[in-house]
């Protein structure tokens, strides 16, 4: 396959984009409840929900892309950018993993229902401790929250740096309505 065609799969494109979603959806949601408005308690709950899905997601995207690898950048491309490419997507699947888990645990430890979308509770981890447990969890959280804050903004900065800098395909490969430059 040449690199003008090469194309994610139909699983590996809803993953990506149904993840990206999820996860911008979050910092929406999260500012929702920080308003304290009459529906505040319906955001959280769907922070947490969404957050769970995130994680099932994120395990059957780790999954998928070990049987199917990356499609290699452009043998141009320079290695300091392959290699903060790689480590962005890396850390992305690692914060991914980490900032739910944190907020299950968390959850437990505090005895805190998560409830999935109104139709079953999502289940508590055996942890207790409440507030000494859930504390310093959710400062990671929130530390994370800032580190996925500033992958985001590489992530972005590199994908419009390969579309309108490099003017190679690898912005087209993940988003295939984009035609593909020759
Ligand atoms: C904010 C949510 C997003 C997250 C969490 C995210 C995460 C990821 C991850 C983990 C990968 C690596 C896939 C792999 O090889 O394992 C990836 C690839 C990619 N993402 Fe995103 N992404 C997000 C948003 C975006 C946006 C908004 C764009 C476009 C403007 C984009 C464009 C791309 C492209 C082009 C690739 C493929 C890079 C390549 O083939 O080397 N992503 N994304
Ligand atoms: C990948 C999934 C998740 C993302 C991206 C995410 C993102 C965020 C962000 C951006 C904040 C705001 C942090 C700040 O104020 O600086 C936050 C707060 C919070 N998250 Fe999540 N979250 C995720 C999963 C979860 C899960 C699964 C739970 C619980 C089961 C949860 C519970 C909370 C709670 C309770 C807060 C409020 C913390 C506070 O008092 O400031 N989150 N989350």
């Amino acid at each position: 396959m040449t690199q003008a065609a090469a194309r994610y799969s139909a699983v590996s494109l809803t993953l990506h984009w149904v993840i990206a979603a999820l996860v911008v959806g979050q910092v929406l949601l999260i500012s929702a409840v920080d308003a304290e408005g009459p529906n505040a308690r319906t955001w959280a709950m769907l922070h947490k929900a969404d957050g769970m899905m995130i994680l099932l997601l994120t395990l059957v995207r780790i999954g998928w892309r070990v049987k199917h690898p990356a499609i290699p950048l452009p043998a141009e491309t320079p290695r300091w950018q392959a290699v903060i490419a790689r480590t962005t997507h890396v850390l992305f699947y690692v914060v991914l993993l980490a900032m739910p888990l944190s907020g299950w645990i968390a959850s437990s430890a505090m005895g805190r229902d998560i409830v999935m979308y109104g139709l079953f509770n999502w289940p508590l981890l055996p942890v207790d401790g409440g507030r000494a447990v859930a504390g310093p969890l959710m400062d990671i959280h929130r530390a994370l929250a800032k580190s996925l804050y500033i992958l985001i903004l590489l992530h972005l900065a590199g994908a419009l740096k390969h579309y309108f800098i490099d003017r190679n395909n690898v912005l087209q490969r993940m988003l295939p309505f984009l035609r593909a430059r020759a």
